[in-house]
């Protein structure tokens, strides 16, 4: 009998490093599951990004239709959307189409980026099954489905200028939602603002994929999962993917900046859970004040501490300050870095706190490791993570919209002595329930599980597969 060839998916990642990140994980996990991967990525990010895979990987790219020297970020990554969805798309198509061409098997499946809504028109035009995956938290993209809700609501635009006012026209939010807890575009009082638009868009086509998938895990948003099944009736919460490759095999680090292994020896030598480890993502950047406001608030704090200053985040305005390059008083409680190994820096004994912008993946990785944060959200939906966080989950404390010195003093101040108790074990119990979600039997387990069997299934649908 003809021997069949294994499902073949190909996996198209946003271009960015947080879903890149994600979308990797989930395909080596998918690999471990006995399905063939083709990682998709467009020639800039395969240009930067050092991507060390699984052995059974095949990395194919394609382009994103930009110029080299175009930012790909910031004020302009709409810019990046449109040009996806124009100049790749029929690249994407022909890729699809002559898969298989050259020998090899064909493409029976593709797992794409939610927000890439025209891979869902491409791969029904060519007959293949598609499943979106969402590198955000589950609350985030259920606010982007709320979007026609607040506007019909008259909840948005905002009608004076009260942040805090509570927002009631989200199923299931009613009890924590502020304005200022919604995506941070939701501010501009515009519905014509493009990212508004977008994000409506966008997210109203991934109800006709064959499933989502999600970085999360049943225990940790069960309410909010809970409203997304009206929506989207086939779920995969098979988070938090970091940690659930690294039970399942050894995870491969993946990064546009090189690690500072240096930071760790630092932390040997700290006692336990009493560093504060400080660090805003691979995209947010700060200004001169604010960076000071931190440094200050820190120092003043006298509570040890780790930070990753990227060497993009910050604008300089010509010259580092004297305070940081001579480390001053902070010399024997601080350390500085430009990139660190943050999954093994959270996990460390000496860390007892995150002083984060709430990036899903930063967020997903101290909740795994029981580390409390402080949050200080910088775009999109960190805005909600950190009220999540702050309100929901009662894990630290959401400190947005500020930047001063003094609230950052005594914020650290709080987490990391005042109400040091009372957040690591409220930490420690969130951990323990990430840990079991992965073990066998599990929630994401076993949405893993389901996950492989449905492409299989999928696949065999299409054609010549196992
Ligand atoms: C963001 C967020 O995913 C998302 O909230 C937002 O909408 C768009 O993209 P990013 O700013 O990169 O991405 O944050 P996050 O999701 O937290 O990812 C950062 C990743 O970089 C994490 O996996 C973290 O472990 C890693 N990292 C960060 C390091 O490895 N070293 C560092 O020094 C800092």
């Amino acid at each position: 009998m003809e021997q069949k060839p294994p499902p073949h998916v190909m996996v198209f990642p946003l271009p960015l490093q947080g879903p890149l990140n994600a979308m990797l994980k989930l395909a080596e996990l998918l690999c471990i599951g006995g399905i063939q991967i083709t990682f998709l990525v467009t020639d800039h990010i395969h240009r930067h990004f050092n991507i060390q895979t699984h052995p059974a990987f095949l990395i194919r790219t394609i382009s994103d239709g930009l110029p080299e020297n175009h930012p790909r970020e910031g004020g302009k990554y709409l810019e990046m959307f449109e040009s996806l969805r124009t100049n790749t798309r029929p690249l994407f198509k022909e890729l699809l189409l002559q898969s298989g061409a050259g020998g090899g098997s064909p493409i029976s499946c593709v797992i794409a980026d939610g927000v890439l809504g025209f891979t869902f028109d491409v791969a029904n035009e060519v007959g293949i099954p598609i499943f979106d995956v969402r590198t955000l938290s589950a609350a985030c993209l259920w606010l982007f489905y709320s979007l026609p809700k607040l506007i019909t609501s008259r909840e948005l635009p905002f009608i004076g200028d009260d942040l805090d006012e509570m927002v009631k026209s989200v199923p299931g939010m009613g009890r924590y939602l502020r304005r200022r807890d919604l995506p941070s575009f939701c501010r501009s009082g515009d519905l014509d603002d493009p990212s508004i638009r977008f994000y409506q868009t966008e997210t109203i086509e991934n109800p006709r994929a064959c499933g989502l998938i999600l970085n999360t895990f049943e225990e940790l948003e069960a309410p909010i999962l809970a409203e997304m099944h009206n929506v989207c009736p086939n779920i995969y919460a098979v988070g938090p993917l970091h940690a659930h490759l690294k039970a399942k095999l050894a995870a491969f680090p993946n990064s546009l900046w090189e690690e500072d292994r240096s930071c760790l020896t630092w932390l040997d030598s700290q006692p336990l859970k009493s560093v504060l480890y400080l660090s805003f993502g691979s995209l947010a950047t700060l200004s001169r004040y604010q960076l000071m406001e931190f440094w200050h608030g820190l120092v003043n704090s006298g509570q040890r501490f780790l930070w990753v200053i990227r060497p993009d985040s910050v604008d300089w305005e010509g010259r580092i300050p004297v305070e940081l390059s001579q480390g001053a008083a902070a010399k024997e409680k601080g350390y500085i870095v430009g990139w660190a190994p943050q999954v093994e820096v959270l996990a460390h004994p000496a860390v007892g706190g995150f002083l984060t912008h709430s990036g899903w993946n930063s967020t997903l990785e101290s909740v795994y490791e029981g580390v409390p944060m402080i949050c200080w959200p910088y775009f999109l939906d960190q805005q909600i993570n950190s009220r999540l966080v702050g309100e929901e989950w009662k894990l630290g404390f959401d400190m947005k919209d500020t930047c001063d010195r003094n609230v950052i003093e005594e914020t650290v101040r709080n987490l990391m002595q005042v109400r040091k108790e009372e957040f690591l074990r409220r930490a420690d119990e969130m951990a323990k329930s990430a840990k079991a979600s992965l073990s066998e039997g599990g929630s994401s387990y076993s949405h893993l599980d389901r996950l492989i069997q449905d492409i299989k299934t999928k696949s065999a649908q299409v054609g010549k597969f196992e």
